[in-house]
């Protein structure tokens, strides 16, 4: 199958970051290693943020081995739950300055496997909500201090925010949820704060699912959301001032109305 993308009409040339400072919460996930790569590409010095060392030093290891240039990329054990959030945040702020973006890219699948809604316990719905919807209340609160005033930050969330997901209600929910608390964040800052964005994606190529042999290259490549990314955070994108996003369709690009069908 040949490669059905070709850059949207509406993109110029790759937005160039140099001189700016990005943090990525979940940069090491499936998701974040393409906006990863695509904010090293556009020049932008890189901190990515993730709950243990060892996996965030392996994916360093990685994008070496695979000939990236990392030679700004830093990494930072961060855990959007953890009572210490504020204080490493604000410790980040100290070594790097304010952060031109944030993007929070953190998910959680939780141990009860697919269930359906009403088969989930307690414990199983509390945990569930806590991974995936608490830790993005965390995440904002910590980081709308730690950005520039002209800074953005982006969250990327799922069709499952919009669209049933049987099997996956707790996530789903959190999913919803979250869009919710983005919106309003962005209400809320108005014209006084970073700028905030509210990314839903389709089905993206991640490397957990090509390990696994499942792939189909008119699915989102990563480094096309983080091109996204970088054209936001310098604001050269048409959907600069659009603060709910689609990006479902790897042909049609990012676009600021869900998918019709
Ligand atoms: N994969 C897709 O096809 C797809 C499609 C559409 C939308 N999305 C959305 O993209 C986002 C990321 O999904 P993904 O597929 O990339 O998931 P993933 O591969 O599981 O990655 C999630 C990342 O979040 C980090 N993380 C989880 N909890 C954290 C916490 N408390 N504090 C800090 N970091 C935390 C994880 O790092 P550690 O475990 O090392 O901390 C991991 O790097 C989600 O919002 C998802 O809905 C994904």
């Amino acid at each position: 199958m040949t490669d059905v993308y070709t850059i949207p009409a509406w993109r110029g040339s790759p937005a160039d970051m140099t001189g700016t400072t990005a943090l990525v919460v979940g940069g090491a996930g499936g998701v974040g290693e393409g906006v990863v790569r695509a904010l090293l590409s556009a020049g932008a010095k890189v901190v990515v943020g993730g709950r243990d060392q060892g996996r965030l030093d392996a994916f360093s290891a990685r994008l070496r081995t695979d000939g990236a240039d990392v030679s700004q990329l830093t990494t930072a054990v961060l855990d959007g739950l953890s009572a210490d959030l504020g204080p490493t945040v604000q410790s980040l702020v100290t070594e790097h300055g304010r952060f031109d973006v944030a993007v929070v890219s953190v998910a959680s699948w939780g141990d009860q496997g697919r269930k359906p809604l009403l088969a989930l316990s307690d414990e199983e719905w509390d945990a569930l909500v806590a991974a995936n919807q608490t830790v993005v209340f965390r995440l904002y609160r910590a980081l709308v201090p730690a950005l520039a005033r002209t800074g953005s930050l982006v969250q990327l969330n799922g069709m499952s925010a919009d669209i049933p997901f049987p099997g996956a209600g707790g996530v789903a929910s959190a999913a919803a949820a979250t869009k919710s608390l983005t919106r309003t964040l962005a209400a809320e800052l108005g014209s006084r704060g970073p700028r905030v964005y509210e990314m839903v994606l389709g089905v993206v190529r991640t490397r957990a699912r090509q390990l696994a042999g499942v792939d189909d290259n008119r699915w989102i490549d990563g480094t096309q959301i983080g091109e996204h990314v970088a054209e936001l955070a310098t604001a050269v994108s048409p959907l600069t001032g659009t603060v709910l996003q689609y990006f479902v369709d790897k042909v049609a690009g990012p676009q600021a109305t869900p998918p019709q069908d």
